[in-house]
């Protein structure tokens, strides 16, 4: 028999290392009012020399552990979400499962959805469970972006941080993850992308360095951010026939403050029912819709049986939402 998932907990991690506004100003060609105007961003956490995408990744999973009250014996699926992972081969999931010391030989699946990388493990994990072919998932969307940030762009090194974020996935009778809806468009595959790669190759830039950073073009990707998380919300809502007055809280991909306006105007939302960390944290790609939630559960406004949104949208491009009764 089909049954639902639940998410029983949550987890998130930050590293120590904190980057302002004012720090960028001795990088590059910029300012903080301009940084704060167009963006939202006052700072964001940078991983330590050393530190890699699984270090923060399991330290968010003890996190969400603990409030799931289970133990890492007990999860029988990882869905790792990440642009940045430690190696080529293995995968993400297959280290952090070494690293728990999970020794159930549990299948544990990389996935690489860029900023949309939480939202597609959220989804992969919710039909594991679905179909009951797993018992307790372990999603996670983690990032050490400042690794494929060109410090000397101002047009990106402005906007991205490193953190992690984790949810455990449980079957339940009735639906918490109530639908995922997912979308690519890869026709705009040059729009945000990472300039070198191991099939494709890596040339080096004028300064010696390996080429393999983020490029964007900012403001075309901005319109169809824009204009796809407005049509990701009717469709989610028409899905299930809601009306926007029944979402309690929407948690937004912390990429820009006037993307997350735009969106909550479209659910005509008031501010207040947002969870807004872009402020504090920046761009984390896969890992900045499950900061946002774990901010949201632990800070006491997202509450059990209310209803969320969680949308994303990054490089690919992909984007992908996910209605959830917390
Ligand atoms: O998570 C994955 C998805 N990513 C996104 O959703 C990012 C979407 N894009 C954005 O958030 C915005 O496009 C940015 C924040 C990246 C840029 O803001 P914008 O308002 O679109 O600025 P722009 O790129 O159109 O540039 C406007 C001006 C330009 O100067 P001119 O040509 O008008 O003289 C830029 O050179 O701002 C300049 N500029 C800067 N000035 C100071 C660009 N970056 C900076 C900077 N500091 N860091």
């Amino acid at each position: 028999m089909l049954k639902y998932s639940r998410i029983a907990g949550t987890g998130s991690y930050l590293p120590e290392k904190v980057l302002t506004n004012a720090d960028l100003e001795k990088m590059v060609e910029t300012n903080d009012e301009w940084i704060q105007e167009r963006t939202g961003i006052r700072k964001r956490h940078i991983a330590a020399e050393g530190q890699t995408t699984v270090d923060l990744a399991y330290q968010a999973a003890l996190r969400a552990l603990d409030a799931a009250g289970t133990t890492a014996e007990e999860i029988d699926l990882i869905v790792f979400g990440t642009t940045t992972p430690d190696l080529v081969f293995p995968n993400c999931g297959a280290l952090l499962q070494q690293k728990l010391g999970i020794r159930s030989a549990c299948p544990a699946i990389g996935l690489e959805a860029a900023c949309s990388g939480f939202i597609y493990s959220l989804s992969v994990a919710d039909k594991f469970i679905r179909l009951g072919d797993a018992q307790c998932a372990l999603v996670i969307g983690a990032e050490t972006l400042s690794r494929i940030v060109d410090w000397t762009d101002r047009g990106t090194a402005i906007l991205f941080g490193d953190g992690a974020g984790a949810a455990v996935l449980k079957p339940a009778d009735e639906p918490g993850i109530i639908s995922t809806h997912l979308h690519t468009d890869g026709n705009y595959k040059d729009l945000l992308f990472c300039s070198g790669g191991p099939s494709k190759g890596f040339s080096h830039d004028a300064a010696g360095r390996i080429d393999a950073f983020i490029r964007m073009t900012g403001n075309e990707v901005f319109k169809v951010a824009v204009k796809s998380l407005g049509s990701i919300v009717d469709e989610t809502l028409a899905a299930n026939g809601l009306d926007k007055s029944a979402i309690d809280w929407l948690v937004p991909h912390q990429a820009n403050i006037r993307i997350i306006q735009a969106t909550a105007k479209k659910l005509d939302m008031p501010m207040e029912r947002v969870i807004v960390t872009v402020a504090e944290h920046g761009n984390t790609s896969a890992a900045s819709v499950p900061l946002a939630l774990d901010a949201g559960v632990r800070d006491g406004r997202i509450k059990r049986g209310d209803l969320i949104l969680l949308e994303a949208f990054g490089g690919g491009l992909t984007w992908g939402s996910a209605l959830v009764r917390f």
